[in-house]
């Protein structure tokens, strides 16, 4: 799997942005990119927000972020605890970057950052532990290359590349997540997708 993405490479995470971007709160006065790697995201959102935070625990990040939104007069790049970021938020985004942090906690620190009416919305990953789960990455299997060449059609000879920015392994089942969202974010949609993610969709009570 690893040889056939780097001949046809593809960012299992960029691919979710359109998603993300179809999934908008309808106000738009601030929104945060939680773990922002090199920004892609963040730029993304500019044009559609009044201000747009990302932030990363990594320095090296936020400085990617901040080089590739010099050009963005709504862009404020955050590092350090996002929690304590000045809100409300209008959108907190996390595209594979909750498996990293301590779940429950960051749940609720979202929904404490949200304004009401507010939209989380995440790309995430999940080891596969139920059979769902398994029928899941086997199809993201199949789709896997077939992305890669409709996305990469000429093959690539730069060979398999190191990840642009920390991962982590995730450890929490996607079924245990959802019961822990559903707790604290209680109508929150979860939904497997193909690219080994799922995603998360809670829009804040009025
Ligand atoms: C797998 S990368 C994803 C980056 C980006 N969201 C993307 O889709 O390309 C996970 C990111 O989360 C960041 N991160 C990890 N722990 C964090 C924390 N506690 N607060 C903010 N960012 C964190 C990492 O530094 C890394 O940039």
């Amino acid at each position: 799997m690893a040889r056939l993405n780097a001949r046809h490479p593809w960012s299992h995470n960029d691919h979710f942005h359109r998603w993300i971007l179809s999934n908008l709160p309808a106000r738009r006065r601030k929104a945060l990119d939680v773990g922002c790697g090199q920004g892609g995201l963040v730029a993304a959102l500019a044009p559609l927000f009044d201000t747009v935070v990302g932030n990363d625990a990594d320095p090296a990040m936020c400085d990617d972020t901040a080089d590739r939104c010099a050009d963005l007069a709504n862009v404020t790049i955050a590092g350090g605890d996002w929690a304590h970021l000045d809100g409300p938020f209008d959108l907190v985004t996390m595209v594979a970057v909750l498996h990293h942090l301590d779940v429950d906690a960051a749940l609720r620190d979202v929904r404490d950052l949200l304004a009401p009416g507010g939209r989380f919305l995440v790309v995430g990953l999940a080891p596969p532990r139920s059979v769902t789960d398994h029928l899941w990455d086997a199809a993201s299997m199949v789709t896997n290359p077939l992305i890669g060449f409709a996305k990469h059609p000429r093959v690539s000879r730069v060979g398999p590349q190191p990840p642009s920015y920390p991962v982590q392994d995730p450890v929490m089942a996607y079924d245990d997540l959802r019961r822990r969202t559903e707790a604290v974010m209680p109508g929150a949609r979860m939904r497997h997708r193909v690219g080994f993610r799922h995603t998360i969709a809670w829009t804040k009570p009025a």
